[in-house]
């Protein structure tokens, strides 16, 4: 398939270049740089000429926080930019794959959360995101959007990078132990979007268009993935000192924003509409940490 990936340089977008090339799909890859979706007529520009079978959007502004002060730059990515993606999809009768996240919610959901879920974004960022999908919904129905939470991978920011930088600082941490959700690899995510678009019903008139929810498992809270983290990371080598893990509670560490206590997403309906199952990610995790250690 001629795939055209937008936010190609970010956690998912390079595992998702590197994955298809690897399965043969014919990438036209775009960083910010190159291609900035918030820009319709660029969009359209390189759109019209690569002329790919499906468009996927790794793109998106990403910085929680610095949202709150950024909120003209969050909603022109995260919600025009996915508008003139869903619309550009329109005009070339194409599928769009789309990334959400479980920002969407604000966490006080019991259970793991369902797509038919009331959605009530804490910030900016998720505010922006839920604009995005809701936009994609209303212009073009040739649309996933596959929602997920706690990316982690080689590319890019997250908590486990943290964790390893303020090992090498610290002896000791403090983790907030009660938000609770399931770290998810970017190539997790990257899996599961190709094997969405490689999947018998995709792009059939019986193709079950809309958004899906992606998590892995098993579900932790943060000071639980801490643990795994130097766990993992003591037995290959990566730390070689004791950390001392402390858990506490959200309201010791406060955020701009607030995080949802219930990042849980309830992924039944990915499994029943393409039969894609949960990964474990303590897999996807030593495989991070054992590239770290050859890089
Ligand atoms: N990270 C998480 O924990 C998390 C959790 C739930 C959902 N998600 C969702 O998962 C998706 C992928 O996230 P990620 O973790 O891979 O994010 P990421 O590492 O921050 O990558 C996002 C990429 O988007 C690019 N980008 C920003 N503005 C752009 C624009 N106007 N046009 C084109 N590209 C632009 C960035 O490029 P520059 O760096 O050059 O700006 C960056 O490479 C996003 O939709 C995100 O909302 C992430």
């Amino acid at each position: 398939m001629k795939i055209l990936i937008t936010g190609a340089r970010g956690q998912v977008g390079t595992e998702l270049v590197n994955e298809a090339i690897n399965r043969c799909h014919q990438v036209h890859a775009y960083g910010s740089n190159e291609l900035d979706i918030s820009n319709l007529e660029q969009v359209n520009e390189v759109a019209l000429q690569v002329k790919p079978d499906v468009i996927i959007n790794a793109a998106a502004y990403t910085a929680v926080d610095k949202a709150e002060t950024e909120k003209k730059r969050a909603y022109s990515v995260n919600s025009q930019g996915s508008k003139n993606l869903a619309t550009v999809c329109k005009k070339l009768d194409i599928p769009l794959l789309h990334i959400s996240t479980d920002y969407v919610y604000d966490g006080d959901k019991q259970s793991p959360y369902v797509e038919t879920d009331q959605p009530n974004p804490m910030g900016v960022y998720g505010a922006s995101k839920l604009e995005g999908d809701q936009r994609i919904e209303q212009i073009w129905p040739k649309h996933i959007i596959l929602r997920v939470s706690w990316v982690f991978g080689e590319q890019g920011n997250n908590f486990v990078k943290t964790m390893l930088r303020l090992a090498e600082q610290r002896d000791e941490l403090s983790i907030v132990d009660d938000q609770f959700g399931a770290p998810t690899s970017a190539r997790a995510i990257s899996l599961c979007l190709l094997n969405i678009l490689e999947n018998q019903q995709f792009n059939q008139s019986n193709c079950p268009w809309g958004t899906c929810n992606f998590q892995s498992d098993p579900g932790v809270s943060w000071y639980e993935f801490a643990q795994e983290i130097f766990h993992q990371a003591d037995d290959l080598g990566i730390i070689n000192k004791p950390m001392k893990l402390t858990p506490i509670p959200s309201s010791e560490f406060p955020t701009p924003v607030k995080r949802p206590a219930n990042s849980k997403l309830d992924g039944k309906k990915l499994e029943q509409q393409f039969g894609l199952t949960p990964v474990d990610w303590r897999i996807d995790l030593s495989v991070m940490l054992k590239n770290t250690i050859h890089s």
